[in-house]
Parts: C-alpha cells; structure tokens; sequence
C-alpha cells in the first residue's frame, strides 16, 4: 500500500477472479465461460467495428439496447447495457444503497456482492441457505433489506421458480429486488417479463455465459423506466462510454444470431445432465444446477485436494475455502470431449487413492 491510499479503502479485500493462468494450457473449467466461440456473424461485427475505433462509442447504445429490448420483449427505456454483469451490480449498489438501505444476500452467492456492500459503503445481512444449500425464498419475505439474489445461485446452480420470486417482490414493495440472472439461459425462467407489474424489480443479465462474450465484457439491467434513470445517473457520473464500439457491435450481432446461442445452451444443458449422473455413479453428491456448471462434493477426496490434484493434471475446476462449501469444486460445463477428460482424471485421481 502507498502512503496515498485513501483511509477508506485501506481495509478492502478485493475480489479474487477465477484463474486464468498463462504457463500452460489446461482444460479450463473454472470461470463458467462458454466453450463454443463467437457466432461468426459476431467476429465479422467486431472486426469491422475495430476500424472505427478512434470514434468514441455510442454512449447511448442505441442499436443495442434496441436489439436488446426486442430479445427481452420490453422498451428500449427498460434497457441498460453495461460493460459485463459485474457494472450494473455496482451501479446498482452505488445508486440504491446506504446506511439506510442495507443489502440482503445468501451467504453462499456471487463472491462479488459482500465486497461491492463493502467497497461501496452498504451495510450488508448474509441470508444462510437452507440445509441442501438452496435458497429458502421465505427468508426474503417482508425484511428490510434491499435484496439481492443470484437466480440460478452461483456458486451452487440451484434455481428458484418465478412465482417464488413473485412472493418476494409482493412481500417488500418498498424494497428494491434485483435478481442476477446470469445463468438463466441454461434451463431456468427469466423474471423478465414480471419488470411490468413491479416497479421494485431489477433483473441482471449477462452475454458473458450463454452467448460467449466474456472476453468482450457485456451485460445488461432490465426493470421500470425510472429504475433505469437512477442507474444512468450513476453510469453518467463515472463513465458514459462504458460499453466500447466493438462490444456494442458484437452484443448487436449476437442477438441477431440468437438461434446459434440457443442451441449451444440446449448442448450444455445437455452436456451437464450427462456429466451429473457419470459423477453420480462416481459417488458424488451434486447438487441440482440449473447453470452452465455442476457444484459437486465426494466423501473420498476434499475439494481443495479435487482441486489441486486435476490442476496438476491440467484440468481447473474452481474450489472455495468458505467453511460451508469447502467439500466441493464447482465444474463448469465444456463441451463432451473436456467432461470426459475431466472424468477419467476424476476416476485415476479416486483409483490412486485406493477409493
Ligand atoms: C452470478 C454472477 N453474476 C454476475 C457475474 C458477472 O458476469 P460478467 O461481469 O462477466 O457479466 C458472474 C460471473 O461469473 C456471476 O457468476
């Protein structure tokens, strides 16, 4: 720390990304990336887009948030895209929280939401998960937090169903809900459409998983009108161009081409239900994911030596230290070929053990 570092954020602990290590190549399941690339409509966007880079970007993201609007059938207005998911929720906390208005979580969720509470300034509660580590949605009945729920949850995958999230909205109308779908497209169903009847809705999305653009760094919020105002303001304090001309082009074509992402995300989902039940009769326990990953636990090897032990194989998946979820790794989904790598390591790291 330099003797110039402001007092306030002297105590931080920033988030730790997931790996992306460069001294070899590994299969890479850590960080819940698509394994299929780009539409090829989605390169030429961003290719001829890189051309006009000494432009600055469209503050505004007319075109997308047009394109945008009509894939989550709302109005452009209902619309912000932002750069990645992980943008709007610190908007999100900047805008509507204060010692006031406090945030509400699981405590087993996106590693990021404790520490944008904390580098925001936002008191913060950690809701428990139930005993099977799903979310309990009547612990979010009438509290007075704002609340924060990640939908599929991650790092666990388990889904709630939208009326359960509906009773929620219901229980605490003077409550901001946002609901962070970043995985919804691998079977779970978006809460989307409830931003018409509740003004206390904002619904997160994100084209770093189902749609393959994570290097690209795009996601959008989607609630009423005014809710969208507030996170402008913010966006409009701290940085206008927030979505560069390449992305912008590329989130545009990737709508377009929304047939091939589609079918990539029935290909995971596909890919995941066939990974589940081979770790099954491996004798893990897996928890039900709705998400482009699998969080997965055995009573013969510790997550942390899972972890480390296929790492030095080169396959990385992604462990926690967090004392409820130490047991497990959370897997993302790659394509056959990767699982099946991941599973013959799997199955030589349990015989080695004499398991
Ligand atoms: C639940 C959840 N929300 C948000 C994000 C952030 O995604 P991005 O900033 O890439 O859109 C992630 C990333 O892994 C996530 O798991």
């Amino acid at each position: 720390m330099s003797r110039f570092l402001s007092a306030k954020y002297a105590h931080l602990t920033p988030y730790t990304p997931g790996e992306q290590p460069r001294d070899q190549q590994y299969v890479k399941l850590n960080t819940n990336e698509s394994p299929f690339p780009p539409s090829p409509g989605v390169q030429e966007a961003a290719a001829r887009e890189a051309a006009r880079l000494n432009l600055y970007s469209d503050p505004e993201c007319t075109a997308l948030k047009a394109a945008a609007a009509e894939l989550y059938g709302v109005l452009p207005e209902n619309v912000l895209p932002v750069n990645g998911s992980d943008e709007i929720l610190y908007f999100a906390f900047l805008a509507f929280g204060d010692e006031q208005n406090p945030f509400a979580f699981a405590d087993v969720s996106y590693g990021f939401y404790p520490i944008y509470a904390a580098f925001c300034g936002v008191p913060m509660r950690e809701i428990p998960l139930d005993k099977d580590l799903a979310i309990d949605h009547r612990d979010y009945l009438g509290i007075r937090e704002h609340i924060l729920i990640a939908n599929p949850n991650a790092p666990t995958g388990t889904c709630l169903p939208v009326d359960e999230i509906e009773a929620i909205l219901r229980a605490n109308p003077d409550r901001l809900v946002i609901i962070d779908e970043a995985y919804i497209d691998f079977g779970g169903v978006s809460c989307v459409p409830l931003i018409r009847r509740y003004d206390n809705l904002l619904v997160i999305q994100t084209f770093s998983k189902s749609r393959s653009l994570a290097g690209a760094r795009l996601g959008f919020g989607v609630g009423c009108e005014a809710l969208i105002r507030d996170l402008n303001t913010v966006k409009y304090s701290i940085n206008p161009y927030n979505v560069n001309r390449m992305t912008q082009a590329a989130g545009v074509a990737a709508i377009r081409d929304n047939a091939y992402y589609e079918n990539n995300a029935r290909r995971i989902i596909r890919v995941r239900e066939e990974t589940a039940a081979r770790l099954k009769a491996l004798g893990f326990t897996v928890l039900p994911s709705k998400a482009n990953f699998l969080f997965a636990a055995s009573d013969k090897i510790g997550g942390e030596e899972l972890y480390r032990t296929l790492k030095s194989r080169g396959v990385l998946v992604r462990h926690f230290g967090k004392e409820r979820i130490r047991n497990f790794c959370r897997i993302t989904i790659g394509t056959t070929e990767q699982m099946d790598i991941l599973l013959d390591n799997i199955k030589a790291i349990l015989d080695a053990k004499g398991c």
